[in-house]
């Protein structure tokens, strides 16, 4: 399976207003950012490349299927939502085995899987609390946990770093690398210093268009720091 997201002249209309204006990328494994201002069309286009939103026109494939495909590609995609929440009174090990099932995981594999999963997102000691009970960060990484349980080839993450505290933010930030490799990770933040961070690919978004796509290091070689150049573009600068 070639691990790719194409889009080619993408557009979105909520009615009359233009979301997505002729979106144009293509995003290899290793985390990608999507970087933009409130309102920029992020959450836009993260829903429709995870199929939760019909485009208006132009064209985009994951992995080589048509986002339209939704059948063959939901099993490849894992979602986490700018705004995540489930059950307050389930405990973290039963939602995430109840999430796996939605997911079409075995039970067989859920069974293995789970303990893993809650390893690998710093939640094994909260597995008998319930969600309620969870910090904002760990509401995050229990969000994560279920973004991944199919093992996706495609992880698309919407914000998932506001809101954190610093501390939850650099781990946070290490997880979604670790995440990275031999899949895409789609990480789309309003904040500067996360794509500095973590990606060498991005893209910036304004007012539904791309004003830049490329590696981070071909917006700072003129001397300016990532989040002049940022500024800049989107004309604040
Ligand atoms: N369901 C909707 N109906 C009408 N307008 C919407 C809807 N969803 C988003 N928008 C508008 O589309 C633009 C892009 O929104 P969004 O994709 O949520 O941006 P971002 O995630 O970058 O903040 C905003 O102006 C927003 O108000
Ligand atoms: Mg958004």
């Amino acid at each position: 399976m070639n691990i790719e997201i194409i889009t080619d002249g993408l557009s979105k209309r909520y009615g009359k207003f233009l979301a997505l204006d002729d979106v144009s990328l293509k995003i290899g494994p290793g985390v990608f950012g999507l970087l933009g201002r409130n309102g920029a069309g992020k959450t836009t286009l993260l829903r429709i490349l995870a199929t939760l939103l019909p485009k208006t026109g132009g064209m985009a494939t994951v992995c080589g299927a048509d986002i339209s495909e939704t059948k063959t590609l939901r099993p490849l995609i894992g979602y986490l939502p700018q705004e995540f929440s489930f059950y307050p009174n389930m405990f973290v090990d039963e939602a995430l085995d109840y999430l796996g099932l939605l997911s079409g995981v075995s039970r067989d594999v859920r069974k293995e899987r789970i303990p893993e999963l809650l390893n690998r997102v710093n939640l094994f000691d909260e597995r008998r609390k319930r969600i309620r009970a969870l910090s904002g960060g760990m509401k995050r990484r229990f969000g994560m946990a279920q973004a991944i349980i199919h093992n996706p080839a495609v992880l698309i993450v919407d914000e998932p770093t506001s809101g954190l505290d610093p501390v939850e933010r650099v781990r946070f930030r290490a997880m979604l690398g670790d995440m990275a490799e031999n899949r895409i990770v789609i990480l789309s933040t309003h904040i500067v210093e996360d794509v500095e961070k973590l990606c060498d690919h991005l893209a910036i978004l304004d007012k539904g268009a791309v004003v830049f796509d490329g590696v981070v290091t071909g917006l700072t070689k003129g001397g300016a720091t990532l989040e002049e150049a940022y500024l800049q573009l989107i004309g604040e600068g």
